[in-house]
């Protein structure tokens, strides 16, 4: 990451504490910042760590002034070489230090809950988010800060390189049919009237398309009452954008363009292209619609393999619609005991499976050579199969699922992921474009109607339209996402334009036009206005800038994140509010129940 060239001298101070060198040896110079570490040096000397942003100096003053623990402090001395022994090489400024000092005591501080120390990393985090102004102040913190600011000014730069524009959309909004439960503002006006707070600037991203704005994009916060995870906080912002007169492969040029400036600006790393696989290939190979190219472990095709089994758990998956598919785990067999294996057999039950085979590969040909409480069922040649498909060798452990198609990979997938992924921020950086969504997943249970899987206004591909009526569940969609190292980046489609097809997708899910009036009415009907063929995208930029930073938690890289439960312990949130304001609402809270 590039520091910036401009200088940061101020009234108070020449440079700042990080900056000096051996070049400025003999410079008078003034710095400004928080007490660090302090060490007595006999002779009425004191070193002091003096810290800001960008680093420490070391300054030596006079002990008889009194300086504590994050005192903020102006310093004025001149810079000068260390002595020797007393140099360190670890730090960018350890070959010198500020002498002669005067010190000027700008405020005194009360001492600080938690050592400020880059190495205090075990502080809970509860605590660290209470005083978060202090864990601010931290270094780790100011370069995730910094990181984000650098991604947010490249994402600019590139879009508008592209000619698109930016415009802010609302924030009171009415409800989206976007999925997620949403945060809820009362009208004192029209009091028993609600706005809601946007998931995303979706519906005005498209009626900026019908306003001819062409190429739209937004910093945009979205708002989505979720449980939080890692990945997910209430509060996110998303590079938002939308285009005209386009088809899928230009969205996805320009998301590329814009996403990897952000990475070449954060790390110097050119990438030149992001590879694209179909979610079928995803699914089949990796078992998951946001594959991790990281590492291995890949999903291998057995059911051909079984086709004429003996075995029952698995003979009912080899016809329509079932699969057999097995991953290896290279050296699994040794690591993996008994109790581990009926862990794994556990976890595959709860994820869908009726079952999980484990086979520990041995020396030998056919059955013989595998270790499996169901080895007896095989054949010499399914066993011998199996381990020419897996690639599997003595040492291996290989399992494997069969059931319906969908189960299988899901299952296996999520193994693949628990046994083999690593942390999300190490290791390269490996994008992919998913594409090919299909349109709709899997059926509602109350209703049977097709769910639609990203929303009801994504395009059907072009060479599936034919199958909405007869089998919409193998409708492919222009929908697609963008993952990086296993997370959701992102996703978008081409949307609908054309109120035939709108419809068509309608009456797929099930909804009447009077449904659809009532419901999408307001979105849908500027469309009637002369809607051009568009189609656009969103990334989650927390999400970009967390693995950019080397940090496995979005919380990391937002200044004011909610812990896991929502809460914010800085301002003590959410709080309940007093009976008069909620009166003026027209809303009466109906008492706890525990
Ligand atoms: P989607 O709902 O997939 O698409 O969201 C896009 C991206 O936003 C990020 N994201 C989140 N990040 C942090 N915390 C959350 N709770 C959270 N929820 C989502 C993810 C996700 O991939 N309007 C559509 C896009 C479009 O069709 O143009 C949309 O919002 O990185
Ligand atoms: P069962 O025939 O139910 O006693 O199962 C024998 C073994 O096969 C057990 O180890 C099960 O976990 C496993 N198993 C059963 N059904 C399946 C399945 N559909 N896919 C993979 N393994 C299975």
């Amino acid at each position: 990451m590039s520091t910036p060239d401009h200088s940061q001298a101020t009234a108070l101070r020449t440079h700042l504490c990080g900056q000096l060198r051996p070049a400025d040896i003999g410079s008078t110079v003034s710095v400004t910042g928080w007490v660090g570490r302090r060490r007595e040096h006999g002779e009425h000397l004191a070193f002091v760590d003096l810290r800001d942003y960008s680093g420490i100096v070391q300054c030596v003053i006079n002990d008889d002034i009194d300086v504590r623990s994050e005192y903020v402090l102006r310093i004025t001395g001149v810079v000068r070489k260390r002595p020797e022994g007393t140099i360190n090489d670890a730090l960018p400024t350890g070959q010198v230090e500020i002498g002669d000092c005067e010190v000027e005591i700008l405020r005194k501080a009360v001492p600080p809950p938690f050592p400020i120390d880059a190495r205090a990393d075990d502080v809970d985090e509860n605590i660290r988010l209470q005083y978060r102004y202090l864990d601010l102040r931290r270094e780790r913190m100011q370069r995730n800060l910094r990181v984000r600011s650098t991604v947010n000014a490249a994402i600019r730069q590139s879009m508008d390189q592209q000619g698109f524009v930016e415009v802010e959309t609302p924030m009171l909004v009415p409800s989206t049919p976007e999925g997620a439960r949403e945060f809820l503002v009362p009208s004192r006006k029209e009091q028993g009237s609600f706005y809601a707070l946007p998931q995303s600037p979706q519906l005005f991203k498209q009626l900026l398309m019908v306003g001819g704005v062409d190429r739209y994009y937004q910093i945009a916060r979205c708002l989505r009452d979720e449980d939080l995870r890692a990945d997910r906080q209430y509060e996110f912002m998303q590079l938002d954008m939308e285009m005209s007169f386009v088809e899928q492969d230009d969205v996805l040029d320009a998301v590329s363009r814009s996403v990897l400036g952000a990475v070449e600006a954060v790390t110097g790393e050119q990438i030149d292209e992001i590879e694209r696989i179909t979610w079928h290939e995803a699914m089949n190979r990796f078992g998951v619609d946001k594959p991790d190219l990281r590492f291995g472990m890949e999903l291998v095709e057995l059911t051909d393999v079984f086709a004429n089994t003996e075995f029952k758990a698995f003979a009912g998956a080899t016809g329509e619609g079932g699969a057999i598919k097995g991953i290896r785990v290279p050296g699994g067999a040794g690591e993996y005991g008994r109790n581990q294996l009926d862990k794994l057999t556990d976890r595959a039950k709860s994820l869908g499976a009726k079952g999980l085979v484990w086979l520990k590969i041995v020396d030998g040909a056919g059955a013989a050579g595998l270790d499996s409480p169901v080895a007896k069922f095989f054949s010499d040649a399914e066993a011998d199969e199996v381990r020419a498909r897996t690639g599997g060798d003595a040492g291996d452990l290989v399992l494997i699922v069969a059931d319906e198609w969908m189960t299988t990979c899901e299952v296996l997938g999520q193994l693949r992921n628990d046994l083999g992924r690593p942390p999300v921020h190490e290791g390269p950086y490996r994008f992919v474009w998913v594409v090919d969504f299909p349109l709709f997943v899997g059926v509602d249970r109350e209703s049977g109607r097709p769910k639609p899987g990203h929303h009801p206004f994504t395009m059907p591909h072009p060479d599936d339209i034919g199958l909405l009526e007869s089998e919409p569940l193998r409708v492919r969609s222009k929908a697609y996402d963008l993952v990086l190292n296993g997370w959701e980046l992102g996703s978008g489609s081409i949307r609908i334009h054309e109120p035939e097809l709108q419809r068509q997708v309608f009456q797929a899910l099930g909804i009447s036009d009077e449904e659809a009036e009532r419901k999408f009415g307001f979105f849908l009907n500027p469309f009637e206005y002369g809607a051009p063929p568009h189609g656009g995208f969103a990334y989650g930029l927390d999400r970009l800038v967390a693995i950019l930073a080397g940090e496995e938690n979005i919380r990391e890289i937002i200044a004011y994140p909610k812990t896991q439960s929502g809460a914010d312990p800085l301002t003590n949130s959410p709080l309940p509010v007093d009976a008069k304001v909620l009166e003026e609402l027209g809303i009466r809270v109906l008492p706890r129940v525990d």
